[in-house]
């Protein structure tokens, strides 16, 4: 090995971290921060499951009219003992994306009921 050869192994030893710090610092962030309901499983999976149970079956009532169940997934809602429903429009959901959710929970109960 040249003295040269040594020289570029180190530069890019020195680099490629640096270079793989600066692309996963840029990509993280934004989809930890955007919450947007491109699949309603996954969200339903990542945010809701913990508490309605991964088909749905606690704390919803898949009969409520669909503004109301909106309305809850939006502005939260107190149930009869906490946990209580978070609100997610402060954490940037629309009423498009509730919409979605709010079919997919639908979905999930319709086997069963
Ligand atoms: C911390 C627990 C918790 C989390 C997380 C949660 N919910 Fe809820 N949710 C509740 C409770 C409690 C209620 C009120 C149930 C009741 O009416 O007794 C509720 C009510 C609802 C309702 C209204 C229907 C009904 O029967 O009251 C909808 C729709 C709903 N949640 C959807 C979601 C969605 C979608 C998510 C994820 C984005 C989510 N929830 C996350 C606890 C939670």
């Amino acid at each position: 090995m040249t003295i040269n050869r040594i020289k570029i192994f180190a530069t890019l030893a020195l680099v490629l971290p640096v270079l793989a710090l600066m692309i996963s610092y840029r990509t993280t962030p934004v989809s930890a921060v955007t919450l947007t309901v491109s699949d309603p499983a996954e969200v339903f999976k990542a945010k809701c499951a913990m508490c309605h149970s991964p088909k749905a079956e606690k704390l919803y009532n898949p009969a409520l009219p669909q503004e109301e169940q909106i309305e809850a997934i939006l502005k939260g809602k107190k149930g009869e003992k906490p946990p209580n429903m978070p609100a997610f429009e402060p954490k940037g959901m629309t009423a498009d994306d509730a919409k979605a959710l709010v079919e997919y929970m639908q979905g999930l109960r319709k086997p069963a009921s």
